[in-house]
């Protein structure tokens, strides 16, 4: 099989509305596919309504991208996460992913994200309906290290390698770190050489750099951070503001987003005297540095 390269999921950054104005980018990086940021699993919310995948007026406006698409869910209740996964296979998707890494504390002490790793129970019921529901080898799931220690998810492999998962990808923090410290690479050897499922890398890491023992790489930030050192960013930049204008309403909510991107490329010498005028910006006049 050939290696994968997964656009990682930044919550306001690798959106849908992202993945298309930076299509060709993206291809010419070699991403395989891309996992969406995460969508609510939760009673009574409509996956395919959320923005991330074509509901609202993005629809209509934002063509479908053509990287393949893996929504990620986030939540804790098996029958809410399996109404979910039934309603976007029946619109086509063949693929799903469970976050078990969000790092927040008030998503992890609630038992989502992270702090599914805390629950076993409902993490099994969790990988039951997502196995069930997508069949064998669709279904991946995303997660941290652990809440607090480095080897949270390694005492868990007994349980999550009895999955026929699509892949596990580990970002190689804990949530405690969140996204800052380094990547402690001996836990994730001790995962790798417990795993049975194929492992995915995730943290740190560049789009040309492969993990042995793995069937692939994620990458979020470093994939971002280039971007900015582009020759053709002003107009990738341009493009992203008119499809952002056409799916938001206001100025107010594209510059969040553009803020957003553009804070990525704060260190760089290209970028570090524009993001002082750009952070401060208040209409789409203003924000244009480039
Ligand atoms: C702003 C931001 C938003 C993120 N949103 C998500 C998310 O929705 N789902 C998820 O699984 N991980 C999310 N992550 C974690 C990333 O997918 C990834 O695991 C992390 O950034 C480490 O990889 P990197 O060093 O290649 O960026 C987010 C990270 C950041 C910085």
């Amino acid at each position: 099989m050939a290696r994968l390269l997964i656009l990682a999921p930044l919550r306001g950054v690798t959106i849908r509305c992202f993945r298309t104005a930076f299509a060709g980018p993206i291809r010419a990086a070699g991403f395989t596919e891309a996992v969406t940021p995460f969508i609510p699993a939760a009673a009574g919310y409509d996956p395919l309504k959320d923005r991330e995948l074509g509901g609202g007026a993005s629809a209509a406006v934002v063509p479908r991208p053509d990287l393949p698409v893996t929504p990620q869910f986030i939540g804790k209740d098996p029958a809410a996460l399996r109404v979910a996964l039934e309603r976007i296979k029946a619109a086509g998707y063949e693929r799903a992913d469970l976050n078990c890494g969000c790092p927040f504390p008030m998503v992890r002490n609630k038992g989502r994200g992270a702090g599914l790793l805390r629950t076993p129970d409902v993490l099994r019921r969790l990988l039951e309906v997502g196995c069930a529901t997508m069949g064998d080898g669709n279904f991946s799931v995303k997660a941290r290290l652990g809440v607090e220690r480095p080897d949270e998810l390694l005492r868990l492999m007994p349980l999550i390698n009895a999955f026929p998962l699509r892949f596990l990808a580990v970002h190689a923090r804990t949530a405690r770190q969140m996204y800052a410290g380094v990547c402690d690479r001996a836990a994730f050897d001790a995962i790798r050489a417990a795993a049975n499922v194929p492992l995915v890398a995730n943290g740190d890491l560049e789009t040309t750099d492969a993990v042995a023992g793995t069937v692939g790489t994620m990458v979020g930030r470093a994939f971002i951070r280039a971007l900015g050192e582009r020759d053709d960013i002003g107009e990738l930049l341009d493009g992203y503001v008119a499809a952002s204008a056409a799916e938001l309403c206001g100025e107010r909510p594209v510059l969040g987003r553009l803020k957003e991107l553009l804070g990525y490329w704060k260190d760089s010498p290209r970028w570090r005297r524009r993001w002082q005028v750009a952070k401060m910006a208040r209409s789409l006049a203003e924000i244009r540095v480039w």
